[in-house]
């Protein structure tokens, strides 16, 4: 049994135009101590994928379609809010996208880490001010005690950013989802932030979920990769194979393009064209307007992900001729 088993997840929203399904027949699985990431351009499905896992969207607009969470062999599609608030924190803990809408502006950030230690565990505020100090401490922010009484406004976007690792990690969850954890940092901030998500992993044997739209923080952390495509997994491999033999021409793509750490602009610019919005996806392979490689019975249906060994899955109706 996996720590995180996620299957055929589906997840819609309702819009003015109708219901629109952001993410589609999402399935993988995450070991203890392993570092998944996955990658896609803007609009791809990271977000909702993990917060429709955290059980964090609000429903409606939001529906689960269809689909299943296991964690830790417990059924978290369809729980009770307040059982997923147990979960959540000492089971699975997010840094979030924003963090600056994230950190309350009108706490210090002492107050902000002892509140979520205090949301999960019955320990003594003495106990929850040691466990704020011991966190600071192992994100790397210095003088733990006197930053304590520090507001957001008074960190720089790098030592924000800690102290949301730092609030993620206060309960000692057994997997971390990071999404894009890193990107409104500079470089060395940026490079730190993933080291220390690494020792992390290697301390607590935490495992981590790591989101981004930049190949060259997959190529520096994860264990295994999912390439995600307008709202679908389009590949699946551990990370030196898809390095080394990527199959779907929009990894390859991604791969042709892909940033230093240095020179991350951000988004993704080389593949000529757009991610389709959800509500106008082409039939058949939702990449084929933009590859190279289509032929008409792309567009006749949605490829399925097709194992090419027991680790390395593509979803693409080409894989014998592009292997
Ligand atoms: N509340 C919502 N209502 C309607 N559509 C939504 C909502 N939230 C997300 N979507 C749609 O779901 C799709 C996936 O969005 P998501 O935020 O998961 O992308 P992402 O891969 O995280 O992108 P980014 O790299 O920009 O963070 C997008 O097309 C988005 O427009
Ligand atoms: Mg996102």
């Amino acid at each position: 049994m996996s720590l995180l088993e996620v299957r055929d997840l589906t997840t819609a929203f309702k819009t003015e135009r109708g219901e629109v399904t952001a993410v589609e027949d999402i399935s993988f699985d995450l070991d203890e101590g392993e570092i998944l990431g996955i990658v896609g351009e803007s609009g791809s499905g990271k977000s909702v994928t993990a917060l429709t896992i955290m059980g964090l969207l609000p429903q409606p607009p939001a529906r689960v379609v269809r689909g299943s969470v296991h964690f830790a062999g417990e059924l978290l599609t369809g729980m009770s809010e307040t059982r997923l608030e147990r979960i959540r924190g000492a089971g699975i803990s997010m840094v979030f996208q924003e963090p600056m809408t994230s950190l309350n502006p009108v706490l210090t950030i002492g107050e902000q880490i002892m509140e979520t230690v205090r949301a999960h565990e019955a320990i003594s505020v003495r106990d929850q001010r040691l466990r704020a100090i011991e966190m600071l401490d192992r994100v790397g922010i210095p003088s733990a005690v006197r930053r304590l009484g520090d507001y957001p406004h008074q960190m720089s976007g790098g030592q924000r950013q800690r102290v949301m690792i730092a609030m993620a990690l206060a309960c000692r969850p057994r997997l971390l989802i990071a999404d894009e954890p890193t990107t409104a940092l500079d470089v060395t901030i940026q490079a730190q932030v993933l080291d220390l998500l690494m020792d992390l992993r290697d301390e607590l044997g935490m495992a981590i979920m790591i989101i981004t739209h930049n190949m060259g923080v997959i190529a520096e952390t994860a264990d295994r990769v999912l390439v995600m495509y307008a709202g679908r997994i389009v590949e699946q491999a551990p990370v030196a194979r898809l390095f080394d033999r990527p199959l779907h021409p929009y990894t390859r793509g991604l791969l042709d393009c892909v940033p230093t750490l240095e020179q991350d602009r951000n988004r993704l610019v080389a593949i000529p064209g757009s991610l389709p919005e959800p509500a106008r996806r082409p039939a058949g392979c939702r990449f084929a307007p933009r590859c190279g490689h289509r032929i008409d019975a792309c567009s006749a249906a949605i490829p399925p992900l097709v194992a090419v060994d027991a680790s390395h899955a593509s979803a693409c109706i080409r894989t014998d001729i592009l292997a």
